[in-house]
């Protein structure tokens, strides 16, 4: 349906050179300084850093295809965020098991089955959450090096902002002073919705409980504040384009393997007593041979907050029971391996509007969707260089009065954390709902950012080719439900503004059901919550004596030599916050506790 964006813009002029392998056998060595498990979005920056070196070799194993593959508009085109997943040719199209918090549906639950990871293919939301969430990972791993005050450095490093290509007018609606000068890219919305967003500004003006904040990514989140993306002026900006693209053009030191799964990690030996993980195993599919590869200095997994517990769990290191139960032999018990998962549930409620100039009119009527396609390719302009879907994010602290933190305790990183999000579109925005194919809307989603439910990642089968057991158990906590219901008071308040008194037409969403009581709310919360796909913790950080944890504070696999693990699993918490930003973060910091443990002098 969506033709081909011949733009020459987006003929990725970084398409890689001779680096890139998709047959293991042709490979030119099978013997590495680095091997990375994953090339997504931790893994990419882990790659590229690592390979600042030129003598250093490094290869990267990443499952899924390459992002010249498949219907590369649906990646790279701003406004076509949505299509990229669930159950495309980037997906690795997990579902969750019957969520029992939600009347036992079963959920999608994409994830970025593409070089770049989820990088490649979320909505390009970035937010870096508050300083509390990484003075958090601190005070949990014992390691000050994780502390806002010394991690931010590492923001500035890994991002920097650009202006773009429709509205270079930024004046009010960023702050430079907390942006960088590194690979990733970020802008500011760029399709201006004046009858929404004059509404949204006015609303933070006139109701105390909804301030403005200039820049939500300084540490200090809470407000409503004007969405950045990841967006590169008028395309997408992922952990591919930014930073492992550009590292393969430039070094001939970095070697990428697509199209194969890392079934385990294999012990090579032992030192100081400690069985040392330095072979990788790969396989291309159920049938074919496994090929054997090995590490000098470091094996590091970055398969995301799904991937990396399954590799751990298949290569024996996570509960020894749990382990013996499926058929795998225990290697080294560390029972938090796949539990702790942590993720961000929502809900949307929307109106109708008198109003044509909303996305519905470009997004539900093919001719205004093809001449807004059509300037794109003719010029990298209008609607599709935005990421239309957002313009303004709000994240805000549930009310004292509410009794909710007095009643079951505050489970935020602190004081500048959010217990809830508004994310405000100029459109249509459902949850499990269907969309309706004409219309125009205002919606906005009301997501749970410090949910206390915990669910977990569990071996089904002992084959890499069998998806895991997934439960992000929404909803188990009567904490969730509580201040879910306080967020959709907290939104209803919002709308009760007088910006909108003749602007919303008919409550579209809930549709039909009534939210006036808590029953009411959270009998809708329970039949049409969806994940925000931020899945989190499944192989946790905790410090390094503690016996609880997968990983210690410089985030070696406990129990382990050779092993380490940098993406979203290693994490506490699931951020209150879009959660890509703090993995960049985390990323770049990482990187260099690698090199400086390492022999390499860079
Ligand atoms: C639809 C969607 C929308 C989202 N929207 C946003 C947003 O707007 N803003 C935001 O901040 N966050 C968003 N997120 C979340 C965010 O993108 C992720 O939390 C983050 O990118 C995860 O990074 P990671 O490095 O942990 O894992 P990933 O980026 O998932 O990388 C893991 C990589 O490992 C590979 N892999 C897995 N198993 C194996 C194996 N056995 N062998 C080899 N390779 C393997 C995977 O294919 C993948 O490339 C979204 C996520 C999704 C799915
Ligand atoms: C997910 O489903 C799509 C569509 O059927 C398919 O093309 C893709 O290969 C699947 N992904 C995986 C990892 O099997
Ligand atoms: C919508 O707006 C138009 C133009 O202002 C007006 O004529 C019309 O009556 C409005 N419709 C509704 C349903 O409010
Ligand atoms: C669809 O878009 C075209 C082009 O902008 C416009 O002329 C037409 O009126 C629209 N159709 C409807 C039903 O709004
Ligand atoms: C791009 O094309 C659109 C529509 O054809 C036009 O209105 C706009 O001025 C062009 N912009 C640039 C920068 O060329
Ligand atoms: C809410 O309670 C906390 C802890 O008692 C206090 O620090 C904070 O100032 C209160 N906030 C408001 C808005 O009253
Ligand atoms: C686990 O494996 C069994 C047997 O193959 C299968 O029937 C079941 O659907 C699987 N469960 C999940 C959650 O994948
Ligand atoms: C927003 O507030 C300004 C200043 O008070 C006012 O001029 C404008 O009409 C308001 N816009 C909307 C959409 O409420
Ligand atoms: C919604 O429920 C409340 C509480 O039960 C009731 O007072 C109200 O009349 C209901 N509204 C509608 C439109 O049914």
């Amino acid at each position: 349906m969506i033709p081909f964006v011949a733009i020459s813009l987006l003929a990725l002029a970084t398409l890689v050179q001779g680096s890139l392998f998709t047959d293991p056998t042709k490979l030119p060595a099978t013997s590495y300084d680095f091997i990375i498990i994953g090339a997504g979005t931790a893994g990419s920056v882990i790659a590229t850093r690592l390979s600042e070196d030129s003598s250093v070799r490094v290869l990267v194993v990443e499952a899924g295809i390459s992002d010249s593959e498949g219907p590369t508009s649906d990646i790279q085109v701003p406004f076509l965020v949505s299509k990229a997943l669930p159950s495309t040719v980037y997906d690795w199209n997990y579902t969750t098991v019957p969520q029992t918090g939600l009347n036992g549906r079963q959920l999608f639950y994409p994830r970025g089955f593409v070089v770049g990871g989820c990088s490649t293919v979320n909505f390009m939301g970035f937010t870096r959450g508050s300083s509390d969430e990484y003075d958090r990972i601190a005070r949990v791993s014992g390691d000050s090096g994780w502390s806002w005050k010394n991690i931010f450095k590492y923001a500035l490093k890994g991002e920097q902002h650009v202006d773009d290509v429709d509205d270079p007018d930024t004046a009010g609606r960023f702050n430079p002073a907390v942006h960088g000068h590194g690979p990733l890219k970020t802008s500011l919305a760029g399709f201006p919705t004046a009858a929404v967003d004059a509404r949204v500004i006015n609303t933070t003006q006139e109701l105390k409980e909804f301030p403005f904040n200039l820049d939500m990514n300084s540490g200090n989140p809470l407000g409503v504040g004007w969405l950045q993306s990841t967006i590169d002026k008028n395309v997408r900006s992922s952990s591919a384009t930014a930073y492992l693209h550009p590292a393969l053009k430039t070094g001939t030191n970095i070697d990428v393997l697509i199209h194969s799964r890392v079934s385990r990690v294999l012990q090579t030996g032992t030192k100081d007593g400690l069985p040392v993980f330095l072979g990788v195993e790969i396989t291309q599919s159920r049938n074919s041979h496994t090929l054997k590869l090995t590490a000098r200095t470091e094996v590091i997994l970055a398969a995301g907050a799904i991937g990396t517990p399954q590799i751990l769990m298949l290569s024996g290191i996570g509960g020894k029971s749990e382990l013996s139960r499926i058929g795998v032999k225990p290697l080294v018990d560390l029972p938090d391996v796949g539990k702790n998962m942590h993720d961000h549930p929502y809900i949307t409620l929307a109106w109708a509007v008198n109003n044509t100039n909303t996305i519905d009119s470009i997004s539900f009527n093919q001719t205004a969707f093809q001449q807004a396609l059509a300037q794109y390719d003719a010029n990298g302009t209008g609607v599709f260089a935005s990421n239309a879907l957002f313009n303004q994010l709000g994240f805000f602290r549930l009310q004292n009065a509410s009794g909710v933190t007095q009643k079951f305790g505050d489970p935020t990183a602190g004081p500048l954390s959010p217990h809830y999000e508004f994310a405000l579109s100029n459109g249509f925005l459902g949850a499990a709902q269907r969309p309706p194919t004409s219309g125009n809307f205002f919606s906005s989603a009301v997501i749970l950012v410090s949910p206390t439910s915990r669910g977990s990642v569990v071996l089904n089968s002992s084959s890499i080719f069998d998806p895991p057991t997934i439960d992000p158990a929404f909803f188990t906590t009567a904490f969730d439900i509580a201040a879910m219901t306080e967020a959709i008071r907290s939104l209803q308040r919002f709308v009760s503004g007088s910006p909108w008194k003749s602007y919303l037409g008919l409550q579209w969403l809930p549709d039909g059901l009534n939210t006036s009581t808590d029953a009411q709310i959270e009998n809708y919360v329970r039949s049409s919550a969806i994940s925000v796909n931020h899945a989190c913790c499944t192989a946790m950080i905790s410090e390094d004596g503690a016996n609880g944890g997968v990983v210690g504070s410089d985030l070696r696999v406990k129990g382990t030599s050779g092993l380490r693990i940098v993406d979203a699993s290693i994490l506490p918490n699931v951020p209150g916050a879009h959660p890509q930003a703090e993995i960049y973060i985390i990323a770049e910091r990482a990187a260099d506790l690698i090199k400086q443990s390492s022999r390499i002098r860079y």
